[in-house]
């Protein structure tokens, strides 16, 4: 499917329109931000990695009747993808205690939570994120009461799903980020998933493979995510 008029430029992904009007092409660029934009990087490779990364969850997840917008891979940083209405809330599952939740709950980083943690903020850069609850989703239109039991639902299970496939990687599901839109009446999974979107563990040493190396200017940013890509495909 040819890519034709720019839809959106954000600061990892571009999204084209196509001659079907429900399907988008998704690029994923080289270029890699951390908070809310202030910190840039780029790595070359990387879009390809996020897309084969992105790609592969997306499958996996298929596999198991989770809805996403992932329709096909187009080339090694492209995929088509079906367009929704995006819901703009950030739906975040954290099964282990860092950043943020450790220090405003005083919990030691790398606590495994014994039971895991669904937060929800309102995707808008301008706002810096702020966090939201279920009730703010529904009094500020984003979503109705239904759409968001579906959605702690789906997250849920995509939770269940990736925690146990990663550990067979030897990999710590630490944290990630979802993002849902609408298709009709359906919800899906849309965006990304990838480690700018998740942190992920080695499971020995805790060894971060993920974009917190370049958020904290720990080094190696892209050779966590070649082995994490490598590690995720089991090469
Ligand atoms: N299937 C889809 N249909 C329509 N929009 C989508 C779809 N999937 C993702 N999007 C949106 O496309 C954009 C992808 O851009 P990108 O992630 O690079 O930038 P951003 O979200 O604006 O910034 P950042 O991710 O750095 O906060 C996001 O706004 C995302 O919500
Ligand atoms: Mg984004």
């Amino acid at each position: 499917m040819e890519k034709k008029d720019l839809l959106y430029e954000g600061k990892a992904k571009i999204l084209y329109l196509t001659e079907d009007q429900d399907m988008l092409v998704q690029v994923f660029k080289d270029d890699l931000t951390a908070f809310n934009g202030t910190k840039k990087g780029r790595f070359q490779g990387k879009g390809g990695i996020c897309n084969a990364l992105s790609t592969f969850f997306f499958e996996y997840l298929e596999n198991y009747h989770v809805p996403t917008h992932f329709q096909k891979s187009l080339s090694e940083n492209e995929m088509l993808v079906r367009r929704l209405e995006m819901i703009p809330v950030e739906v975040v599952v954290r099964n282990i205690a860092t950043a943020t939740l450790a220090k405003t709950y005083n919990l030691e980083e790398g606590k495994v939570l014994p039971y895991p943690i669904i937060e929800f903020f309102l995707k808008d850069d301008r706002l810096g994120d702020p966090m939201i609850n279920e009730h703010h989703a529904y009094a500020l239109g984003h979503a109705t009461p239904e759409e968001m039991r579906m959605i702690t639902r789906v997250a849920s299970k995509v939770n269940a799903i990736l925690k146990a496939f990663l550990d067979r990687r030897g990999l710590l599901l630490v944290d990630f980020k979802l993002e849902f839109g609408k298709s009709g009446k359906d919800i899906l999974i849309g965006d990304e998933i990838t480690p700018d979107t998740c942190r992920i563990w080695d499971k020995k040493t805790n060894k971060k493979m993920d974009k917190d190396r370049f958020r904290y200017d720990m080094g190696g940013v892209d050779k966590v995510y070649k082995e994490l890509l490598d590690r995720v495909l089991n090469q």
